[in-house]
């Protein structure tokens, strides 16, 4: 009796220790066994990578492309991205790095990749989607970069939508940059040269005060920029402007002398 219960015990260690580990790395498993048999995805909503390639327009199938792993029944736009159409490439796949780099080339497994592309790349990024998600339905998700196998945003994504807060706080602050130190006009003649000067709208940025002109030297940038300065409100201790050679401290406009 007393040897029969550690030989029971013996043989559900095994067992057991099995379902512990398949209960804590559940995602993983699950990830393991979808990869390896490509089985499709459980929710009519989510589409494999394999399954989303058979809606590429070809032999009269639906057309569906994905961007940031939103998949959308773009069909009623085969002009586009039918066979032949100037777009086909987004069919059936999630071509995003092409909706900026236009690279309509790109079959790497870097297409979907977008989190190294400037803030600017990424706001046009979240632009095109807006405009398909107005003009198409939006049929589902893709499991893969952006959404895992439950229909969850993966890291990944998430990283995207912090860069995107990122980019907006940069955004303002270079807005209020610009408020601060608006950009000159500038013309040329071939006669007389450049011209910079300033104006209440110069640079498109509306205000009270006209400024004068200065060169702006900012940490980080090669060449300094033209900038209208207002000398009511000037701000020597961030920033350095030097002023235009042959040009009146307080005039509004100047000629810069071309080497
Ligand atoms: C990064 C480069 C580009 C990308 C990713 C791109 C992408 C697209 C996409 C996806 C559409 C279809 C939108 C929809 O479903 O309604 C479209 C339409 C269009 N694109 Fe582009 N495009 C690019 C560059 C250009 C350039 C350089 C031109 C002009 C020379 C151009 C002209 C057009 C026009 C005229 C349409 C509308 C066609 C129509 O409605 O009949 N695109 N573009």
């Amino acid at each position: 009796m007393v040897k029969i219960i550690p030989l029971a015990l013996s043989k559900l260690i095994i067992p057991i220790l099995l379902v512990i580990l398949c209960i804590k790395y559940r995602d993983r498993f699950e990830l393991f066994f979808y990869n390896f048999f490509k089985t499709d995805v459980r929710d009519s909503n989510l589409y494999s990578v394999e399954q989303l390639a058979l809606n590429n327009g070809i032999d009269g199938n639906k057309i569906y492309l994905s961007i940031l792993g939103f998949v959308f029944d773009v069909t009623s736009g085969t002009k586009h991205y039918g066979k032949g159409g100037p777009y086909h490439y987004f069919a059936g796949k999630d071509g995003s790095r092409a909706f900026v780099t236009g690279d309509f080339q790109d079959e790497s497994s870097n297409k979907d990749h977008i989190l190294d592309l400037t803030c600017n790349d990424l706001f046009t990024l979240l632009n095109w989607k807006d405009t398909l998600r107005e003009k198409y339905n939006e049929v589902g998700k893709l499991v893969g970069r952006y959404y895992d196998m439950n229909g969850k945003e993966t890291e990944y994504m998430k990283m995207f939508y912090e860069r995107i807060e990122q980019c907006k706080v940069e955004k303002d602050l270079a807005k209020k940059e610009e408020l601060k130190f608006p950009p000159c006009n500038i013309e040329w003649n071939a006669d007389t040269g450049t011209r910079v000067w300033c104006t209440k709208t110069s640079g498109g940025v509306k205000r009270n005060w006209i400024g004068v002109p200065r060169l702006l030297y900012t940490p980080g940038e090669e060449t300094p920029r033209c900038t209208c300065v207002n000398l009511e409100n000037i701000d020597n201790s961030v920033t350095l402007f030097k002023e235009y050679d042959n040009c009146a401290v307080t005039s509004t406009s100047c000629f810069v002398k071309s080497k």
